[in-house]
């Protein structure tokens, strides 16, 4: 794998993942295309090597771009672009569509036509919807779609597009579905870096609902490794299901942070929960774990500490990306201002 083609790498876990494959594959080439929406940042891509990375600025639901910037030759497609937040779709689902449904299927038809030799989907753990609370199931490859966000429901879709471009026209392509990542670069919308940000800042953290929400988190190099063992070795047509056995409820998550911080936790404030929240993920890896020969690096407390001193360390990065529009967002979605000290 040399030439690779990467969208919305400028995003969190996509630019991740080029650290990760520039580091790993020394011989590997990145065309890196996104359209820097409010989640890109090409902050991400500072200290990028510019002989092996080139930044496209395009829109993966635009046919021509897409076909402008691929060249013949690519050894492989690996989609992150995306709309990800759950939050923004359950207030508008338009964008999701457009880039998480449309988009994919322009990728796909392009991969075709440029005669591109593999093409990766980045997905999530959430098409498969909620289990429940306090029993031990998991999911696994075959559990059925259930995606209960217009989030979800965009990226199930997506995955049936990329099911379809293989079945049909022997598309090599392989789906990976991941639970929650966390880890340096997350735009401060989602949980983690949100209660880092706002605990530094001795900010109320708004937590949802109870706080009895299961989520198996990942630090997003260990996502990212994975995604590479998948490119490398994953086989057409297949899916791969990558967690790292690290169940956490969400107050579980915001105590350890205000913890380390050693913040107190009068700072949490229950709001008013998410329509439609998911109670429980929980990833069986045991097909990645084999198959793939993969094993993720980071405990939960060795990746927690390395992504709570990366947002101390870089408070500049985190005002830029909360600045704006950002506030709006934030006042709408919790019913409380954000007040940003620096
Ligand atoms: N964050 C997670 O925990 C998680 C878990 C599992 C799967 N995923 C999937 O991983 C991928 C990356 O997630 P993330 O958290 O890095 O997202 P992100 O929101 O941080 O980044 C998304 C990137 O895609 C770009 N983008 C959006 N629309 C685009 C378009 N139309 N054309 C080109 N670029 C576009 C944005 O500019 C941004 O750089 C997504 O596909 C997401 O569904 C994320």
């Amino acid at each position: 794998m040399t030439k690779l083609f990467v969208t919305g790498g400028a995003g969190f876990i996509g630019s991740a993942f080029i650290r990760v494959a520039l580091e790993e594959l020394p011989d590997c080439e990145i065309v890196n295309f996104d359209a820097l929406t409010y989640a890109g940042n090409p902050d991400n891509l500072a200290g990028l090597d510019e002989r092996r990375h080139r930044f496209v600025h395009g829109d993966i639901a635009d046919r021509a771009a897409v076909m402008d910037a691929l060249e013949e030759g690519t050894d492989a497609v690996v989609n992150f672009a995306a709309e990800s937040h759950v939050d923004r779709s359950i207030a508008s689902a338009d964008e999701f569509l457009r880039t998480n449904v449309l988009g994919t299927q322009v990728l796909l038809d392009a991969a075709r036509a440029r005669r591109v030799a593999r093409f990766v989907q980045i997905s999530t753990d959430e098409v498969m919807g909620s289990l429940p609370e306090d029993d031990a199931s998991f999911f696994t490859e075959s559990s059925p779609y259930a995606p209960n966000s217009p989030y979800a429901a965009s990226k199930a879709a997506a995955e049936h597009l990329v099911r379809a471009a293989h079945h049909t026209f022997g598309l090599d392509a392989v789906i990976t579905r991941c639970g929650n990542n966390y880890g340096p670069r997350q735009f401060p919308e989602k949980l983690i870096p949100l209660v880092i940000a706002n605990a530094i800042d001795d900010q109320p953290i708004p937590v949802y609902g109870d706080g009895r929400n299961v989520r198996d988190w990942i630090y997003v190099d260990d996502h990212c490794r994975a995604i590479l063992q998948a490119l490398r070795r994953g086989r057409a047509g297949e899916i791969y299901n990558i967690g790292a056995r690290n169940e956490r409820r969400n107050l579980e998550v915001v105590e350890a942070i205000l913890d380390a911080l050693g913040k107190p936790r009068t700072l949490i404030k229950f709001v008013k929960d998410r329509p439609g929240h998911d109670r429980r993920y929980a990833i069986d890896p045991t097909k990645v774990e084999t198959e793939l020969d993969w094993r993720p690096q980071e405990t939960w407390e060795s990746g927690l500490r390395r992504t709570i001193q990366w947002y101390a360390e870089n408070q500049a990065w985190v005002a830029r990306a909360r600045s704006g529009a950002y506030r709006q967002y934030y006042a709408q979605q919790y019913g409380m201002e954000i007040d940003v000290r620096r």
